[in-house]
């Protein structure tokens, strides 16, 4: 997909499906290399990051199978702990793998791993967990190199609630000997799965989705069958869209405790946003929505930074003026310079001392005009402005959204817009 062509300024109407999460898959993928048994899973989406995260587990030897959304695990013959492939740079989540790598050979060697365009998004909680663990590692020819002759539990304190550190960290001790405590540790959702599908397994992990998670390191683990979470990052994004463009649209899969202050800030701004008891919720906007005096990205159950450019595309329509601070990431605001070709009013202020704040004053309508992405999440802000534009959008560099969307443009289309693919 090169680009996406859209003629915004119509509302939408009709139902949306979430799929399966990206972020959750991820972590579970790498969970699957902590048994010689098949775990098959299902709800799988369609997306690139899958697609190269497979690609890289399949230079270890690891077989994987579709059909459909399932997706079956076989790491019966894996026989490399070299996680040096190519696609190592395109995901940031290739650096899921040490832990369990590690815990599967007591030793592995990985290139650094790359990732979104957000920030310089060092790995060094990861290694310094793993060093805590017994781990000894060093940094030779752009890769890390790590071996220990016996993975202990231990007490980790995270210096801050990194996601991938909390999720290769239970990864690791999930077969290291004796207890693993983590302090300061993650609490998202993709967390509680990647919990959930270790214990199916036969682990003995708890606490995840709180600050604090006990693992009881297991000498080995059988397959399973697990269907993932619905994707809260997608939900939220269908969510928002509904809010740019007006309309009535039905999110199906949404599970609304993923996204609670989400839909408190959607309802805040002045949109319907009825949560229904099959795990759905309709958002419906009739009149022009208001502006949020100051939002902040936060660890979850804080305003989650990968819903942070879409809110951002939603409230340059919205009455009034809006501050966003991004608390995650250091240049998370690129999504900000096409919304202004678009006609946004937005100012970007961002160093490390005083922070990273984009001020948005509402403005009666946005032109479509051709504008360019940069990344997953900056794509998927700019569909939304140009589904609300008057006018042809045309967004350039559209491949990144295929890395967490399976067909944003079907989605769309399903709902009534103009939107195509080029
Ligand atoms: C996960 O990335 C998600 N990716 C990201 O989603 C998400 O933005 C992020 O969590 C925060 O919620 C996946 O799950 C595959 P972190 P991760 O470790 O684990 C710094 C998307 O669009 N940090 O919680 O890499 C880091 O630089 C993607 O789906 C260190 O300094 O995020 C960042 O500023 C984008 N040292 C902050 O912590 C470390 O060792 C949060 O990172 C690790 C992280």
């Amino acid at each position: 997909m090169n680009a996406i062509n859209i003629n915004g300024g119509t509302p939408l109407y009709g139902e949306m499906i979430v799929g399966g999460s990206k972020n959750a898959i991820l972590p579970i993928l790498a969970a699957c290399i902590l048994t010689d048994e098949k775990v098959t899973v299902t709800n799988v989406p369609k997306i690139t990051d899958v697609d190269d995260m497979l690609y890289i587990m399949r230079d270890l030897g690891v077989k994987a199978t579709s059909s459909g959304h399932s997706l079956t695990i076989d790491c019966s013959n894996i026989c490399n702990y070299r996680i040096s492939n190519q696609h190592v740079g395109k995901i940031r989540s290739s650096v899921i793998l040490l832990g369990a790598v590690i815990a599967r050979f007591s030793c592995a060697i990985m290139a650094h791993p790359g990732g979104c365009d957000i920030g310089a998004r060092p790995i060094d909680m990861h290694l310094d967990a793993f060093r805590q663990m017994g781990v000894e590692i060093r940094y030779e020819n752009d890769c890390w190199l790590c071996n220990t002759n016996k993975l202990k539990g231990t007490s980790i304190a995270l210096p801050f609630p990194s996601v991938g550190a909390t999720e290769n960290i239970i990864l690791a001790a999930a077969m290291a000997n004796g207890e693993t405590i983590i302090t300061n540790a993650a609490r998202e959702p993709e967390i509680v799965a990647l919990q959930d599908i270790i214990n199916l397994m036969g682990g003995d992990v708890k606490g995840a989705g709180t600050s604090t998670i006990r693992i009881i390191g297991k000498k080995r683990y059988h397959g399973c069958e697990y269907t993932l979470i619905p994707d809260r990052i997608v939900a939220g994004t269908y969510m928002l869209a509904a809010c740019a463009t007006g309309g009535d649209v039905l999110i199906k899969n949404a599970v609304p405790s993923h996204n609670a202050l989400l839909i408190d800030h959607i309802k805040r701004m002045g949109a319907d946003c009825n949560v229904l008891s099959d795990n759905s919720v309709r958002v419906h906007k009739s009149k022009r929505l208001c502006a949020i005096d100051y939002v902040n990205t936060l660890p979850f159950p804080g305003f989650p930074t990968d819903l942070q450019p879409q809110l951002m595309s939603v409230l340059c329509l919205a009455n009034g003026r809006s501050v966003i601070r991004e608390s995650i990431y250091e240049s998370r605001f690129k999504a900000a310079q096409s919304l202004c070709s678009l006609g946004a009013d937005i100012k970007v202020t961002s160093n490390d001392t005083d922070g990273h704040y984009a001020v948005i004053n509402g403005v009666n309508d946005l032109k479509g005009a051709e504008i360019f992405g940069t990344d997953l999440r900056c794509n998927a802000a700019l569909v939304i402005a140009g589904l609300a534009a008057h006018g042809n959008t045309r967004i350039n560099n559209a491949h990144f959204i295929s890395r967490g969307y399976e067909d944003i443009v079907g989605a769309f289309l399903n709902v009534g817009a103009d939107i195509s693919e080029c």
